[in-house]
């Protein structure tokens, strides 16, 4: 029998308890990488929305935005922008602080990454608390950059992320909670 995206998705995501630390239930996607269908499946349908409509570039978020935004670029034809952890670009960066469900952070981005006006796609493996697709936003949003939408494989609704980043005017797509 043929299983639903959300079916193929979830029994394919692993949930570790007490990972980074206790009382996180960490959500984890390698599992959903290395299985082939599903892998394809999560890509095609995030980028579904925009079929055949021009984006210039998809900024992923380190570390596991990075492997769906580098698929989701390529399959749109589009520039691919890292939005790393603090110390890891090597020229001229805009920086934010941010805070997330385990933890506090800094992220930048390359200043020359996106040229203003430019139509960007942030994506992520998942959205929780939202403080870090938030961070993302403001850096795109610093450059000019016009965000089409945030993307998310899961959604910790829970935890508010969605609400905060449509509270900024940003619309977001997730495939499952
Ligand atoms: C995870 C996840 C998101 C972020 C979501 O990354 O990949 O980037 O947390 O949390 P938030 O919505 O509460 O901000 P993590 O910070 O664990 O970094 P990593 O991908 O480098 O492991
Ligand atoms: N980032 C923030 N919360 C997370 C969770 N529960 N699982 C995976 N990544 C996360």
């Amino acid at each position: 029998m043929k299983s639903t995206l959300e079916e193929t998705l979830l029994s394919a995501i692993r949930t570790i308890p007490d990972y980074p630390k206790p009382g996180i239930l960490f959500r984890d996607i390698t599992t959903m990488l290395g299985d082939a269908r599903a892998f394809r499946r999560a890509v095609d349908e995030l980028v579904h929305p925009w079929a055949g409509s021009k984006i210039d570039k998809i900024a992923g978020i380190e570390a596991r935005g990075f492997i769906l935004g580098g698929a989701i670029a390529h399959q749109m034809s589009a520039g691919f922008v890292p939005i790393r952890k603090k110390g890891k670009l090597p020229h001229e960066t805009v920086r934010v602080a941010y805070s997330l469900e385990y933890g506090l952070d800094e992220m930048e981005m390359h200043k020359d990454a996106i040229a203003p006006g430019q139509r960007v796609i942030l994506v992520d493996d998942l959205i929780a608390t939202g403080g870090t697709a938030e961070a993302a936003v403001k850096l795109l949003t610093q450059m000019g950059a016009q965000i089409e939408a945030a993307c998310f494989v899961i959604d910790l609704p829970d935890l508010g992320g969605r609400a905060k980043l449509e509270a900024l005017g940003v619309s977001v797509r997730t495939l499952v909670s």
